[in-house]
């Protein structure tokens, strides 16, 4: 039986935000240190200290935006520690993951420049654990301030006059549990004090919801949103949103068991089949967080974020850091998967920032020492590129299910978006890792007359470079396509991620 995709491009919704395709960078294992920072006297070529090697693949990719720095890490970092002289920073440990050495070398300008030098804008997690809103407060004011006022001084005397941007600052991170154990009610407290110093600078972005822990943003929304006792002369109060965004952190693993997540690679059909089945409940948690919000925000103001997703299997003792693992086609597929799913909650997904960039858990990028390979998951984003700023067109799927053991799901997932060009993108995922679906395409409102696409597949499940290989696993050109006055017909091979360009 063949899958019928019908694109709706005569009923076009909202525009898709590229920071959807949001990355996370935590201090953790060599996320950062090796990853991105290896200091200006490396024999690694690199630009001030970030190696140039990685800022290039990433540019190719477009990453809208980047977290930082952390995370479990976040809510223990103190940005004092990370700016002036860095011979002269203090050196502390990583108490957040296993007590890993912490120089301070990358801190907030090297941050900045390593976003500038990607071409990113910058999302800061600001530490509400064992910090506080003052403290919060000095940072914003020394990344923004003006030169002549006393926080931009000092900026400038550490080398940057300019003001930077801020566009995001998320007010903690996991606030029920590593960000301070807290309650819902507790933090929807903690919030409004936050709120009340960094309203003028951004958007502001509430602390994640443990997956499907629905109660948890029904009671923030109960608690956090408030009433001014009376109208307000401050402009910025009038201008900025309480919430900017809401947001949820959900990891892939192959089941739901957090002792036994599965291996990276190596692993049966049962746990393909239980990750995918995983990664296909983001489409519900989604659906239900975002019932919750529209109660009290049917405008949709309020966005979600996605702000760690990823998958997270379970580390070999001989991982060379912590949380490194290795990158396969599956997940590339859960990839496409999830970037599907986000962008057909696109009304209210706003951001989402997968977990994360350098050499922690689904990476884009794998180094050891002065080598780099880039990812199955970064072939994804490559191909997927195409939707960032697409008026997202309603696509709707049937056909035939990926059955193994207790896990039923359809075996086709599709999202369409059109470009400014007037092009028309279909990312499609065949889920099944052992039958190739036919797949027939119908545009309602508009007529493709041309068709190419490009596929990433390969033999095994869990097929996957290597810096000896680093071309194991690459996108090429999809042959075979069929383009009729009605239909475009192609066959996607089992386990595999297409994209297509109509015109
Ligand atoms: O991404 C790794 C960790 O996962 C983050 O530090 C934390 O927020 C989450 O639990």
């Amino acid at each position: 039986m063949e899958t019928k995709i019908t694109i709706r491009a005569d009923a076009p919704g909202v525009t898709i935000d590229p920071n959807i395709y949001g990355q996370f960078v935590e201090h953790l294992g060599r996320g950062v240190y090796e990853g991105i920072w290896v200091g200006e006297h490396s024999k690694i070529p690199n630009v001030r200290g970030i190696r140039s090697d990685v800022v290039a693949a990433l540019r190719k990719i477009r990453v809208p935006l980047v977290r930082w720095p952390g995370g479990c890490f976040a809510e223990l970092y103190h940005w004092h520690d990370g700016v002036g002289p860095r011979d002269q920073r203090p050196r502390g440990i990583n108490a957040a993951w296993n007590d890993e050495p912490e120089t301070n070398a990358f801190g907030t300008n090297e941050f900045m420049d390593f976003v500038e030098q990607i071409g990113a804008k910058p999302f800061l997690a600001v530490n509400v654990t064992s910090g506080s809103p003052g403290e919060a407060q000095a940072w914003l004011q020394y990344l923004t301030g003006p030169e002549e006022s006393a926080a931009g001084k000092l900026r400038a005397s550490h080398g940057r006059r300019q003001p930077y941007q801020i566009p995001f600052i998320g007010i903690g991170n996991e606030t029920w549990g590593c960000g301070g154990n807290m309650t819902a009610e507790y933090y929807s407290d903690i919030y409004r004090q936050y709120l009340a110093v960094l309203r003028p600078y951004s958007t502001l972005i509430v602390a994640d919801a443990n997956s499907d822990d629905y109660a948890w943003t029904e009671k923030i929304l109960q608690k956090a949103l408030f009433r001014h006792a009376e109208p307000t002369p401050l402009a910025y109060i009038n201008r900025s949103p309480q919430i900017g965004m809401m947001s949820i952190h959900y990891y892939t693993l192959a089941g739901n068991d957090w002792s036994n997540k599965g291996a990276a690679v190596g692993f049966p059909e049962r746990e393909w089949a239980l990750a995918v089945e995983r990664a296909h409940k983001m489409d519900e948690i989604i659906a239900k967080h975002s019932a919750i919000i529209d109660k009290v925000d049917p405008e949709r103001r309020i966005g979600l974020s996605i702000n760690e997703w990823g998958t997270w299997w379970t580390a070999p003792k001989d991982a060379p850091s912590n949380l490194y693992q290795q990158n396969t086609l599956r997940d590339a597929v859960i990839a496409g998967l999830t970037l599907n799913i986000f962008q057909n909650h696109a009304e209210r997904v706003r951001m989402a920032n997968v977990a994360q960039m350098v050499n922690v858990l689904q990476s884009m990028i794998l180094t050891r020492g002065s080598q780099m390979i880039v990812t199955p998951t970064y072939h994804v984003f490559d191909l997927y590129q195409v939707h960032q700023s697409g008026s997202l067109l309603p696509a709707e799927v049937t056909g035939p299910d990926y059955t193994f053991d207790n896990v039923t799901l359809p075996a086709i997932s599709a999202s369409a978006s059109r470009d400014s060009k007037g092009a028309i993108h279909v990312s499609i995922v065949n889920l099944d890792p052992n039958r190739a679906a036919r797949v027939v395409t119908q545009v309602q409102g508009a007529r493709a007359r041309q068709a190419t696409g490009r596929i990433l597949t390969a033999d095994s499940m869990d097929a996957r470079p290597d810096f000896d290989r680093p071309d194991r696993v690459m996108p090429v050109p999809l042959q075979g396509i069929r383009v009729s006055d009605r239909s475009i017909d192609v066959t996607v091979p089992a386990k595999s991620v297409v994209v297509l360009e109509l015109r």
